[in-house]
């Protein structure tokens, strides 16, 4: 049975492949105030504008550029989404995983993703950084739902080792070196537009979750599903609400996220070389 999900990804690749025959290494998704990573850290050879591919999905967001950059970190062949597509941009959730799911065809084994997300954990201050260690995806819309993709993956994946414990290792050794600190966490998909309220967040808490946002686990999910390995890291710019006490605007999650930009860029791009220094090592595919 021809698989409509399957053939619109196949019209996305055919379009990239027209422009470049680029092949990542490792995929990175830039989350808010991250995306002058792209331009900063990477040897660019080439861009190509989410719009110029045929299907792909154009992110609304103020502050969401939306094109893909390939080029090298340290020697590393990446994959950068500069920008991103949410489900609360009223794309179904395919459309919001598309983007792994393509990046997998294209060759990527590893996909790390960012995003700015709101502290829930008493412990965390705006600017912190968490590593994402496992994730509550329940109240987005499983991206996995409908006919299963099976050329991408099996019906029922497993998820119990979603954010790879070994990727997570390396991530926290890289900080180390570094002298970032970082902390680490259960982080929650849901489906914003809004904020949560006090009462939603302290249900979260209760639930053992650290921090909140409205992307990531869905594409987390999407790329375990087609075998990619999966590290993810938050930038924590505010407090969630109600454990804050004024009222969340996305010009100050922005500006924050803007502003712990020069660390957190630090350290993607060294953990990426340190990353793909295992792969290779471990003939990983
Ligand atoms: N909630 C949801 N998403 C977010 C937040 C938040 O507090 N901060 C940044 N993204």
């Amino acid at each position: 049975m021809s698989n409509s999900i399957y053939n619109k990804l196949e019209a996305c690749l055919k379009s990239v492949r027209e422009k470049t025959d680029f092949v990542p290494e490792i995929a990175l998704v830039l989350g808010s105030g991250l995306g002058a990573f792209a331009d900063e850290k990477v040897n660019v050879e080439v861009s190509v504008n989410y719009d110029e591919i045929e299907g792909f999905p154009v992110s609304t967001v103020p502050g969401h550029k939306g094109r893909f950059v390939f080029g090298t970190v340290g020697g590393v062949n990446v994959a950068v989404m500069q920008g991103r597509v949410h489900y609360y941009e009223g794309y179904p959730i395919s459309d919001v995983v598309l983007p792994a799911r393509l990046l997998r065809m294209m060759g990527a084994k590893v996909l790390f993703l960012t995003n700015a997300a709101g502290g829930i954990n008493p412990d965390f201050s705006a600017g912190d950084f968490m590593l994402i260690r496992d994730h509550v995806a329940l109240f987005a819309p499983n991206p996995l739902v409908g006919t299963n993709v099976e050329e991408l993956g099996t019906r029922f994946p497993d998820m119990s080792n979603v954010y790879d414990n070994k990727l997570c290792e390396i991530i926290l050794d890289t900080a180390k070196e570094l002298n970032i600190s970082i902390k680490q966490g259960v982080y929650a998909q849901l489906t914003g537009p809004s904020y949560e309220t006090p009462a939603e967040i302290r249900m979260l808490g209760k639930m053992g979750v650290d921090a909140v946002g409205m992307s990531t686990a869905v594409e987390a999910i999407a790329a375990r599903h087609a075998g990619m390995k999966v590290c993810g890291i938050s930038c924590i710019p505010n407090q969630a609400s109600g454990i804050r006490k004024d009222p969340l605007t996305h010009e100050e999650v922005q500006q924050i996220a803007s502003a712990a930009a020069p660390r957190f860029k630090a350290l993607i791009a060294e953990a990426i070389e340190n990353i793909s220094d295992y792969i290779s090592t471990e003939g990983i595919s």
